[in-house]
């Protein structure tokens, strides 16, 4: 692999590392590849529908210097997880003569608002599928090729620690998923493998309308202790630093990244 001497000088360097970013084609995941991707990592870049948006990302990582793809795989289906797995360790080892992956990011994931008494099966077999079952049966995937001192980073939500009614089915997928990541903590660690889970809260993508909104946001800005709601670059750089050797003793952990919201 192709080591870029400034990126090897700074401390949150990714030179050398490989990363898989699910849902990277769009909202947090992109700005989460991008900056993995500008930090050296070499990026697959994960999506569903939005194959021209994942292109344009690969294609923006590339244009920096960097080195990305794109691969495709729908994580609401029951074969997503090993189809995604597959199709990356052939890729990893067609570009790097190696299979080994460093960074595996779950962020790919579906938003549901609805109360419990509103929740249909299918909402919630899907709203748990994408969320949780797809991230665990991706890790146990890929974990035969996830390198000693590599990463796994859960993208969860704040809604595990605060109350909101309408997210029934939502928070409960994350928390699972949360409890996964403190799991797997313990028993990866004699690999070296830190593994955490990210807590945004409100952030402006497709997926929180809300949070877009210029009348909404300001609402939701009055519980924010920092005063706004959150973009997905404050959401990338605190992935980027647990990727990094500068988060190499920090695993187990859920880490909130919301500015302080409803604190
Ligand atoms: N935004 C927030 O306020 C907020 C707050 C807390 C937590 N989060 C979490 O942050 C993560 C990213 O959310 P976001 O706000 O960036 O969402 P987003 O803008 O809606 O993007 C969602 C991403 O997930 C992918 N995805 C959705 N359904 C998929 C499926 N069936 N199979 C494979 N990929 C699928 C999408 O791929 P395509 O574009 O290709 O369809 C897209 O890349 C999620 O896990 C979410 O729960 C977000």
């Amino acid at each position: 692999m192709s080591q870029n001497r400034s990126q090897n000088q700074t401390p949150d360097s990714l030179v050398g590392k490989t990363a898989l970013v699910t849902g990277a084609s769009r909202g947090i995941g992109r700005a989460i590849a991008l900056a993995l991707g500008k930090r050296g990592a070499h990026v697959a870049v994960h999506y569903n529908a939005a194959g021209d948006a994942a292109i344009e990302v690969a294609g923006l990582i590339q244009r920096e210097g960097g080195h990305a793809w794109t691969l495709q795989a729908d994580l609401s289906q029951a074969d997503g997880a090993a189809t995604l797995a597959r199709e990356l360790r052939r890729t990893l080892l067609e570009r790097n003569g190696v299979d080994g992956l460093d960074i595996l990011v779950n962020n790919a994931g579906v938003g549901l608002r609805a109360l419990l008494a509103d929740v249909t099966p299918q909402d919630f077999d899907r709203v748990l599928q994408v969320n949780l079952k797809s991230p665990f049966f991706l890790i146990q995937q890929t974990l035969p090729f996830l390198r000693g001192n590599g990463r796994i980073i859960n993208i969860s939500s704040m809604g595990t620690r605060a109350a909101y009614p309408e997210m029934s089915v939502y928070a409960p997928a994350k928390a699972g998923l949360e409890a996964l990541s403190l799991l797997l903590a313990q028993q990866l660690g004699e690999r070296g493998i830190t593994v955490n889970a990210v807590l945004p809260g409100a952030t402006s993508t497709d997926l929180n309308p809300r949070a877009r909104d210029p009348e909404l946001s300001r609402v939701i800005a009055k519980s924010v202790a920092l005063g706004r709601v959150g973009q997905p670059e404050d959401i990338a750089d605190i992935v980027a630093f647990l990727a990094s050797d500068q988060g190499r003793w920090i695993t187990g952990q859920r880490i909130d990244a919301t500015g302080g919201q409803r604190l």
